[in-house]
């Protein structure tokens, strides 16, 4: 008892670290969290825009909801108990990346303004860049790109988002993408143009 009590006191302050990596990295870092439904296209466009500011001298982090259910959430599924947990699991990690003075782009699915809540409270309101990719429910299910849809059209995958798993739109967001009517490269150069000024360090 004794012992993990005392466990409690950090061992380093955090924002003096941050800050002395940031200006090392010579970036302030920020967590951009990207949402939608499955086959919305966040990876296509958390990895062109992770690919763009690295060549501008960022240093930045994707994580992608399915690279991460392989490995950190790999005991975890999809009620929206785990899909909790898991934010939760992510958003801590995203701590860790930051305090490191390292930008994140983040692609999950983050289905309800209850998760996406705790994630932006875990992370901190000023460093979390809230973005939805608004490509509508009847676009995601034609592309199909993985083949979900389909399966889960067949009660072949239970508690799928947008089928039998519910998606909340948010009320607000910082920036909004529909990836319908608009080229890969037009959607990452609007997430670009919106961040490039937040991850600038000032003089
Ligand atoms: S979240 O809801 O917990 O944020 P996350 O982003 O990690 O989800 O994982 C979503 C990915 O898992 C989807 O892109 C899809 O490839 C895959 N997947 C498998 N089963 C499901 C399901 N039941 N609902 C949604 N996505 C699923």
């Amino acid at each position: 008892m004794e012992d993990s009590f005392m466990n409690l006191y950090p061992v380093t302050d955090p924002v003096a670290c941050r800050r002395d990596k940031e200006k090392l990295l010579n970036q302030h870092a920020v967590a951009i969290w990207i949402y939608g439904l499955s086959g919305a296209g966040k990876s296509t466009i958390g990895l062109g825009f992770e690919k763009e500011i690295t060549e501008l001298g960022f240093m930045c982090r994707l994580l992608d909801g399915d690279e991460m259910r392989t490995g950190i959430s790999n005991n975890l599924g999809f009620t929206l108990e785990d899909r909790h947990e898991n934010i939760r699991r992510l958003a801590e990690v995203n701590r860790l990346f930051l305090n490191t003075g390292i930008i994140t782009v983040n692609c999950f699915v983050s289905p309800t303004r209850q998760i996406r809540d705790m994630a932006k409270s875990i992370i901190g309101t000023d460093d979390f860049v809230d973005v939805f990719i608004s490509t509508p429910l009847e676009v995601c299910e034609k592309r199909d790109t993985k083949g979900l849809y389909k399966r889960a059209r067949e009660k072949q995958i239970p508690n799928f988002t947008g089928i039998t798993s519910p998606f909340e739109i948010p009320e607000k967001c910082d920036l909004e993408i529909n990836t319908q009517s608009m080229k890969v490269e037009e959607c990452v150069k609007i997430l670009v143009d919106y961040v490039l000024p937040k991850i600038t360090l000032k003089k």
